[in-house]
């Protein structure tokens, strides 16, 4: 692309529609946001000193049910600084599922270490614990005390499992490994606010997790994210780390290079508003989900998302794998048909095994993350989508079949 060239932005998070056009998922600001952030300026808080970034760091924290959360500018900086405050440092190796998006295996490289990829399982699309176990019991051999990767020759140091669309990984399992490996889990729940995973919620109990609030996001502050944990010395190395590293505040001096990664008390604002509709978001997109698997499990070749027996998904984006055989077209055909009838969807995002960008990176055994991406498309799932919305979305999946 060139530097002159417009991006286009009806793709990026949140993005508003075009009149007339059933967005992918766009906000819902209907509560207090305008009184929070009126508050900010009357009261001229608007940089990232402000009551409003505690408080919403305190909402999240009882919400998740951590005992520390740090706000940030985004999920990835979030990432960024979780990976680091766990101890992975440059050269060290990360394994990540394969279908997710990029931003938690660009956080790895930002922390100079190297992601490994790993399938996902075929039925919920998450991080495959069973791939994981088997990787690291074949493929790494302990060295010197250190869990060293035998191709690479690298030390693994660490698992990100990413909760995709939701939906919750099977994080017992994943930890249960973690535990036998002596490896830290960085959690990137970023997807996932108001999903719980045996009923706890999802980012809660374990090392470290991430959240991110952008304009697609189940709750959005436009852009920002959050780290959770229980422990004391992670967290406050976290707030130190995002914000700038500041050991003396009255001569600036800093003994670290650290990040401006601070949330501004404008978007934390938003955050605290959004918080108190974050229960009616969550029924209202497991409400949508239910409707479209009424409707769209009886057409043939189109296959509804699962929810596992250990979840509570909150169906972020609601996703459905077409079956070209079946249905007649395949998922990218349906995506275009869906466009002239001003419908937008999307598909999920390039495997990571494929991008050029990480092309330096290993992985292994991904016999499941191609099949889904090239089956995948995720459909209107915005809290406010309308029951009028909602039955030209079945209507022109279903017809879109029936013309065949
Ligand atoms: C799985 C995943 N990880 C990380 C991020 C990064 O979050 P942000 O856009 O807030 O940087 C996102 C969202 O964009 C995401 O979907």
């Amino acid at each position: 692309m060139s530097n002159t060239e417009v991006i286009p932005t009806s793709f990026e998070p949140g993005a508003a529609a075009k009149p007339g056009v059933i967005p992918l998922c766009v906000p819902e600001l209907g509560g207090n946001e305008w009184i929070y952030v009126k508050e900010c300026l009357d009261t001229n808080w608007v940089s990232s000193a402000g009551p409003f970034v505690s408080r919403f760091e305190q909402s999240i924290a009882s919400y998740v049910g951590a005992d520390h959360a740090i706000a940030t500018v985004n999920g990835t900086a979030a990432l960024h600084v979780a990976l680091l405050v766990a101890g992975v440092e440059p050269d060290d190796e990360v394994i990540l599922p394969a279908l997710t998006f990029i931003a938690p295996a660009n956080a790895v490289r930002y922390a100079g270490a190297w992601p490994v990829f790993i399938d996902v399982e075929p039925n919920y699309w998450q991080l495959d614990a069973e791939k994981v176990l088997d990787f690291l019991a074949q493929e790494c051999q302990w060295t010197n005390g250190k869990l060293v990767n035998k191709t690479t020759q690298r030390g693994v140091r660490a698992i990100l499992p990413v909760h995709i669309l939701g939906h919750p990984c099977d994080i017992d399992a994943i930890y249960e490994i973690a535990r036998k490996f002596d490896l830290v889990v960085v959690e990137d729940a970023t997807e996932s606010l108001g999903a719980t995973y045996k009923n706890r919620p999802v980012g809660s109990g374990g090392d470290i997790a991430c959240f991110s609030f952008n304009g697609n996001k189940i709750i959005t502050t436009g852009g920002g994210g959050m780290i959770v944990t229980d422990r004391a010395e992670w967290a406050e190395r976290a707030r130190y780390l995002t914000t700038q590293a500041k050991d003396d505040y009255v001569e600036y001096v800093h003994n670290d290079i650290g990040y401006n990664y601070r949330l501004t008390n404008i978007q934390a604002a938003l955050g605290c508003a959004q918080m108190e509709q974050l229960d009616e978001f969550v029924s209202a997109k497991r409400q949508i989900a239910r409707q479209y698997a009424s409707a769209l499990s009886t057409v043939a070749g189109i296959t509804c998302p699962q929810e596992a027996p250990w979840a509570a998904s909150t169906f972020w984006l609601y996703t459905v794998l077409v079956d070209e055989q079946i249905y007649g077209i395949d998922s990218r055909k349906l995506l275009k048909r869906l466009e002239q009838e001003n419908i937008q969807a999307r598909p999920l995002w390039q495997p990571l095994h494929r991008s050029k960008a990480h092309a330096g990176s290993q992985s292994y055994r991904i016999e499941v993350t191609d099949r889904i991406h090239s089956k995948a498309l995720s459909l209107p799932s915005s809290t406010g989508l309308s029951q009028r919305d909602l039955d030209l979305v079945v209507a022109a999946v279903t017809r879109t079949r029936s013309r065949l």
